[in-house]
């Protein structure tokens, strides 16, 4: 694409919004019906889970102004929060005058668990030395992978104890292996690989069959996301800012009732992403907050500094288990679009995105927090979708919001009489 900055993107109508943003990537505008709230259609919702009765529409925005690895990007963001997109917006289009986010990732390594309960003695050296004849086992399970370069990176045994006080104690061997799924997510071929190995663990082991599946602590599928900023992108007060976002951090870091807060709002990006392209965030989330945890504290994902030179730097480290093929993916139009949009190369390359999304979604909350408080924006936001509740239209929402936020009454009988005196007085 040429440039992800579409200045006054935000003021345009939703169908205006559609033709920039597709002319942007060089797509044609009949491509735009993918976003309409029935483009899912009916039967094909029936044959994805069960029990359909219908389908359920979110907004579907997109953010601009990113620049990652020194490419311009959409970002299509799939979220009911006011404020969310705008974020990422924001943030970006003040960071691409620092060169804009940087980010990579690890290759797409999924782990599988087999568990085994109760092994004879000598069970975990005894499986030790057959690695090497279950990892021949794996080779042609997953035929299409390996020939796309993918498949088996190895394995691992560990000894694990269930030790919790006043239950019995328990012993377990649990084999780790290590599939390289590139552009799908992997929780199938995984699952496939952890059962057709099972039956030979057990034989080894001499246990109890436990179970097989994987590991959504997916430690070896890790994305990375820098950015480096000149403080003066936050305006005069902008070195306060920045050392008001570093410390911001520093209680996140201290306090895992905070950083249960600082790592939502990182998620708030990386799930409306992850939604938009079809990717199952719940796998993410759950991977994000373990690893968050992984040395015994919960801690943030993303770290923040101001560096020797007075630049605030931040950095955001977490499991990115996505994928570009497979699932939900090749049979949602929306989720289609999307990745067309956001011109997604891949897997590896959509983790580095919704890494960086990640990171100025923080930077976005932390920015505000350390300034002044988020309720301001909030309350903005939030005057719009009362402005409209109330009957606003056209320029009369723009003007019914700051008359609203004026007042400081977000109340839906308040925004029908400011509305009505507003039309009263333009008569
Ligand atoms: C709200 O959805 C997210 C924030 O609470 C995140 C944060 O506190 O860092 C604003």
């Amino acid at each position: 694409m040429s440039s992800s900055r579409i200045p006054g993107f935000y003021k345009l109508s939703p169908a205006a919004r559609r033709e920039a943003a597709l002319a942007a990537v060089g797509l044609p505008a009949q491509r735009g019906v993918a976003w309409a709230s029935d483009a899912l259609p009916l039967e094909r919702a029936d044959a994805m889970i069960e029990n359909v009765v219908g389908t359920f529409a979110l907004p579907n925005g997109v953010a601009v102004n990113l620049l990652l690895n020194g490419r311009d990007r959409l970002v299509p963001m799939v979220v009911e929060e006011p404020s969310v997109v705008a974020a990422v917006a924001n943030m970006a289009r003040l960071a691409r005058e620092s060169g804009g986010f940087t980010a990579a990732c690890d290759e797409s390594v999924m782990i599988g668990q087999v568990q085994v309960s109760d092994p004879a003695p000598g069970a975990a050296a005894r499986l030790r030395e057959a690695v090497p004849r279950l990892e021949a086992m794996c080779v042609g399970v997953h035929r299409e992978l390996e020939a796309l370069g993918g498949g088996l990176r190895g394995m691992e045994v560990r000894e694990v104890v269930y030790d919790e006080p006043g239950y019995p104690r328990e012993e377990m061997v649990v084999l780790h292996l290590f599939l390289d799924c590139r552009d799908a997510m992997g929780a199938n071929m995984i699952n496939t690989l952890a059962e057709r190995l099972a039956p030979e663990v057990v034989a080894i082991t001499g246990g109890k069959q436990g179970l097989r599946i994987l590991s959504n602590l997916a430690d070896r599928r890790v994305a990375r996301a820098r950015v480096r900023l000149d403080p003066s992108v936050f305006g005069d007060e902008g070195a306060a800012v920045a050392q008001g976002i570093a410390a911001a951090y520093r209680f996140a870091y201290a306090d895992p009732y905070r950083a249960a807060t600082h790592n939502k709002g990182i998620m708030n990006g990386v799930d409306a992403v992850a939604i938009a392209t079809g990717n199952d965030w719940r796998a993410i989330e759950a991977g994000a907050h373990a690893y968050a945890a992984r040395n015994g504290q919960y801690r943030p994902l993303t770290a923040w500094r101001v560096d020797a030179e007075g630049f605030l730097v931040g950095t955001l480290e977490m499991p990115m288990q996505v994928g570009t093929v497979g699932g939900a993916i090749r049979v949602h139009p929306t989720v289609q679009a999307n990745l067309a949009l956001a011109e997604v190369a891949g897997a590896a390359d959509l983790a580095m995105l919704l890494a960086a999304v990640g990171l100025a979604q923080n930077m976005g909350a932390l920015r505000a927090l350390a300034t002044e408080g988020i309720q301001e924006g909030h309350m903005r936001m939030h005057a719009r979708t009362v402005a409209l509740g109330a009957g606003a239209v056209g320029d009369e929402i723009p003007r019914l919001v700051n008359a609203l936020v004026a007042c400081h009454d977000y109340t839906v009988p308040r925004a029908s009489a400011l509305l009505a005196s507003l039309r009263e007085s333009g008569r």
